[in-house]
C-alpha cells in the first residue's frame, strides 16, 4: 500500500471546517497547488466528501472521526496496528507470522473488504469500523465454530457498555437492530487437525455509513441512526470491542459455550419464530429454538428438534 501519511495530514487540516485554498495548503506543506489538487482528487476517489468552491478552496463536508494509533495503543494492552488504506484487514492479518493472541488491526478504508459467503464488505473511508483480531486457539479447529457466536455476544456487550440499546443477534453472529444489519463477523482460520487453530476474527461495524452508499444487498443500519451518543468516537468503540472480545474468548477457552447459552437466547432475534434455513440449494423450515453447546442452530420442525451447523447456512424470516 502507498504511504498515506500526507493525505492524512491534509484530511486533518481540512477537518477544521473552514475553506482552505490550494495555495494556502501548498505553502503549508511545501508542495505545488497542482500536487494538492491531485491529492484532493484521490481523497474524493476514496469517497471522502471534499468540497471545492471556486475562489474559496477546499473543505470537508463533515469532519471525520479518525482512528488515532497513539491513543488506541495507550488504552490497550495488546498490539494495535492502524492502517489508513488496505485491501482487507483480515487478509493483512492472515499473512502475518508470530503475532501474539489479541493483536488488532484496524483500517480507515478497505479496497477489498470481504464478507461471509464470498460477498463484498462495503468499506467507505473513515465512516465505519473495519477490525481484525488474531487469536491462537489452543483447542484447535473443533472449537472454532463456537467462537464465532461468542464474538457476536462480545460485540453486543462492547456496544452496550457505550450506551447502545436494542441490539439483537442473527445466527451465527450478525448484529441487528430493528431487523436491520448493524455489524457482520467473518472468522477465518488456518491450522491442521489436532493442532492449535490460528484465527483471524474480522468485524465490520457500521458507525456512520454515508446515506447514498451503493452495493449493500440487505437492509442495514449504522450507529448514527440508532444512537444519540454524539461523544462516542470510533476509538472508544475499538477499545471497548477489544476488551470485551479478549474477556469473552478467554472465558470460552476455559469453559466452552455453556456460560454464553442463556445470554445468546436473550439476544436471539428469531427465538421461537418461524424461520427458513438456506443451505446451498436446500431449504428447511421450522421454529427457531436457539443454539446448542456446539453453537449449532436448533430448529423445531413439528416432530423433532434438529441441530444445523456450518458456515453456509443463512437465516431468513419464513413469513
Ligand atoms: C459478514 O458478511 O457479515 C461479515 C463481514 C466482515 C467484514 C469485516 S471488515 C474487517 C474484516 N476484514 C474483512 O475483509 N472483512 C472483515
Amino acid at each position: 500500500m502507498k504511504d498515506f501519511s500526507f493525505k492524512l495530514k491534509l484530511i486533518n487540516e481540512l477537518s477544521a471546517g473552514s475553506f482552505l485554498s490550494g495555495e494556502q495548503l501548498g505553502e503549508q506543506f511545501g508542495v505545488s497547488r497542482a500536487a494538492i489538487a491531485r491529492h484532493i482528487k484521490s481523497l474524493q476517489d476514496l469517497g471522502i466528501d471534499v468540497y471545492s468552491v471556486k475562489g474559496k478552496g477546499y473543505r470537508l463536508e463533515q469532519s471525520l472521526d479518525l482512528l488515532d494509533p497513539q491513543l488506541l495503543q495507550s488504552r490497550l494492552n495488546s498490539p494495535v496496528e492502524v492502517i489508513p488504506v488496505i485491501d482487507s484487514t483480515n487478509q493483512h492479518m492472515l499473512g502475518q507470522q508470530d503475532l501474539p493472541s489479541g493483536s488488532v488491526c484496524v483500517a480507515e478504508y478497505q479496497t477489498q473488504g470481504r464478507g461471509r459467503r464470498g460477498r463484498e464488505w462495503v468499506s467507505p473511508f473513515g465512516s465505519n469500523i473495519y477490525y481484525s483480531m488474531y487469536w491462537r486457539l489452543e483447542a484447535g479447529l473443533p472449537a472454532a465454530m463456537g467462537i464465532s457466536l461468542v464474538i457476536g455476544l462480545a460485540l453486543v456487550e462492547a456496544l452496550e457498555r457505550l450506551g447502545i440499546q436494542g441490539l439483537k443477534l442473527k445466527w451465527p453472529n450478525d448484529v441487528y437492530h430493528n431487523n436491520q444489519k448493524l455489524a457482520g463477523i467473518l472468522v477465518e482460520l488456518s491450522g491442521q487437525a489436532g493442532d492449535a487453530a490460528n484465527l483471524v476474527i474480522g468485524i465490520g461495524l457500521n458507525v456512520s455509513m454515508p446515506e447514498h452508499v451503493q452495493g449493500i444487498d440487505q437492509p442495514w443500519t449504522s450507529l448514527k441512526e440508532i444512537s444519540d451518543k454524539q461523544t462516542m468516537t470510533r476509538n472508544d468503540i475499538v477499545v471497548s470491542m477489544t476488551e470485551t472480545l479478549h474477556n469473552a474468548i478467554t472465558i470460552y477457552e476455559q469453559k466452552g459455550l455453556q456460560p454464553f447459552l442463556s445470554q445468546w437466547n436473550h439476544y436471539d432475534n428469531f427465538l421461537d419464530q418461524p424461520i427458513k434455513l438456506i443451505m446451498g440449494n436446500k431449504e428447511v423450515i421450522g421454529v427457531c429454538k436457539g443454539i446448542n453447546e456446539q453453537g449449532a442452530l436448533l430448529l423445531d420442525n413439528g416432530t423433532s428438534i434438529e441441530a444445523y451447523i456450518g458456515g453456509e447456512i443463512s437465516v431468513r424470516s419464513a413469513s
